[in-house]
């Protein structure tokens, strides 16, 4: 791909860049801030870790102009306020409600083709946020919450089993909040459900600090975590460059499934070259069933103060 963007200079913005250099997926990757002299800064720093780390894409960074993201294939949006002990992501809608209007539109000015990747939170309502001031379609405009989550479920699977975390196959639905649902009847340790491993008690502990995962790093550094969601939102850009048609928990715009409508939300999608190429629908039971509608409830509550905001 001729140019990725993000835009966002912070700590995930810079992470989610520097892994996309580091994979080599763009002949250009962008990075945008509108702090001045900040992603200039750390784009240099990336860049300068080229000839060290042997990868080809050029990394620049620029203070808020729009004009040198022109013809972005992806843009990746993670600008806005990060959580900070106490707040919950939900706490970030005013802020970043605004913010992230005003980026997708210039955005879209821009690179009109692009698929858009939004992390910036309360990541469902914010990646609705940005499908409305887009006015592209759904399959191009989505975010990134799913692969963190899992990847996090994930790691803590590999430490309760002393396995890689490589063979930990799952599966999260629902909203980024603490109201998400990992689902460990479809969660394997390569093939082997992983209740033939972990006793219910060892999974429910795991599922709750899963769920937590956010806060608990916000609790240990003081502002929320950059190096999974960094890793997770290029692990997107990355199925998308390559075509890969990837099958990856991600918040997708539902039109009826799962029995929900006009509501982003976590589900299993692949993603290929034309963004979310398909959204699958899993048979749940009546409990997760439950726990999906819980969440989706979250969710719709906080549309609800976007919707007070009347910013569309
Ligand atoms: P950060 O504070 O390190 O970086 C945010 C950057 O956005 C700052 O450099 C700021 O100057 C920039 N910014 C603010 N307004 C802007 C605008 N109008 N145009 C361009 N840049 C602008 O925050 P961090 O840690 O990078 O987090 C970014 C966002 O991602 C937060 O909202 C955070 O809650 C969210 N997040 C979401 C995750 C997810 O799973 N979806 C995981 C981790 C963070
Ligand atoms: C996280 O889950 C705060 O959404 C951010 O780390």
């Amino acid at each position: 791909m001729k140019k990725i963007t993000v835009i966002g200079a912070g700590n995930v913005g810079a992470t989610c860049a520097n892994v996309i250099a580091h994979k080599d997926l763009a002949r250009e990757v962008v990075m945008l801030d509108i702090k001045e002299g900040v992603a200039e800064g750390k784009a240099l720093d990336i860049w300068q870790t080229s000839s060290i780390n042997h990868f080809n894409t050029r990394v620049i960074g620029v203070t808020n102009d729009y004009l040198r993201t022109k013809g972005s294939g992806v843009v990746v949006i993670t600008s806005g306020l990060p959580r900070k002990p106490g707040m919950s992501r939900d706490d970030l809608i005013k802020t970043n409600a605004k913010i992230v209007k005003d980026v997708t539109e210039k955005v879209v000015k821009y690179s009109p083709d692009a698929i858009i990747i939004i992390v910036s939170n309360p990541l469902d309502v914010m990646t609705y946020t940005a499908f409305k001031a887009s006015n592209k379609p759904s399959t191009k405009v989505f975010g990134m919450a799913g692969i963190l989550d899992t990847g996090r479920y994930r790691a803590f699977i590999a430490d309760a089993l002393d396995v890689s975390p490589k063979d930990i196959l799952s599966l999260s639905l629902g909203g980024h909040g603490d109201s998400m649902v990992p689902l460990p009847r479809y969660t394997t340790v390569n093939g082997i459900p992983i209740s033939e491993l972990l006793g219910k008690e060892e999974i429910d502990k795991i599922v709750e600090r899963t769920r937590k995962g956010g806060g608990e790093l916000v609790n240990l550094m003081g502002t929320s975590a950059w190096y999974a969601p960094g890793a997770a939102a290029a692990q997107m850009v990355e199925a998308i460059v390559d075509d890969q048609k990837r099958i990856f928990p991600c918040c997708a715009w539902l039109q009826g499934e799962y029995g929900l409508k006009d509501i982003y939300m976590g589900v299993p999608v692949k993603l290929g070259k034309n963004g979310i190429e398909g959204i699958f629908e899993i048979e749940l039971n009546k409990d997760e069933k439950k726990l999906l509608i819980e969440s989706a409830k979250t969710v719709k509550k906080v549309i609800t103060v976007l919707d007070e905001m009347k910013l569309f």
